[in-house]
């Protein structure tokens, strides 16, 4: 069958008109995911910032002065309060933390921070058992932080400790999130002041 003159023109133009629609279409979905890649990426800075962050961020700390030597008796555990270190203006008492603070001998001192260890309840001193009790699930410490009973699996944390004169200092450390800033039990922690 013979195909006329006309036909065959518009055919052609049909099979432009054809390939004019794909290429359109192609380019939206360049542009779709281009701006969805954009904004994904926008997106995700701020939340690759926040999990970064700690990492990136040197760990801040800061001594804080909680007494004078002679305030504190040999043998005594006496709960101390200081800022942390990430303290602002006007954070009111957010900004204060409280820690365990015991005298040792006449030069050494230790100081236990005061969250459980297991999920991060404050612990009581107990002095007629010399013990650190916790009221949320019974954990239990001896006088040196070392977890005798109860669910938690590691002993209290620790502040380093130093002697400035005759002032006691604390070793502040941000606000404490359990198992993510804790200080941990570093040998020098251990050792507390005077070691
Ligand atoms: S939080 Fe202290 S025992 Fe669970």
């Amino acid at each position: 069958m013979k195909v006329s003159r006309e036909e065959k023109q518009l055919r052609r133009e049909q099979k432009r008109a054809l390939q004019r629609d794909r290429q359109e279409k192609r380019r939206q979905v360049l542009i779709i995911f281009g701006a969805g890649g954009a904004a994904a990426v926008a997106a995700g800075i701020p939340v690759v910032g926040v999990l970064l962050a700690p990492a990136l961020t040197p760990s801040q700390t800061a001594w804080r002065a909680v007494g004078k030597v002679s305030d504190f008796q040999v043998g005594q555990t006496t709960e101390v309060k200081f800022r942390v270190a990430d303290a602002r203006e006007g954070q009111g008492v957010s900004s204060t933390v409280g820690a365990w603070l015991r005298r040792t001998s006449e030069s050494r001192f230790v100081c236990f921070q005061m969250n459980c260890t297991h999920l991060g309840c404050p612990v009581h001193w107990v002095p007629s058992s010399e013990l650190f009790l916790c009221p949320c699930h019974g954990g239990v410490y001896d006088q040196t932080g070392r977890n005798v009973a109860g669910p938690p699996r590691i002993p209290l944390r620790r502040h380093a400790v130093r002697l400035v004169g005759d002032t006691v200092e604390v070793q502040a450390q941000p606000i404490p999130l359990p198992g993510l800033n804790g200080p941990g039990l570093t040998g020098s922690d251990q050792r507390g002041a005077g070691s």
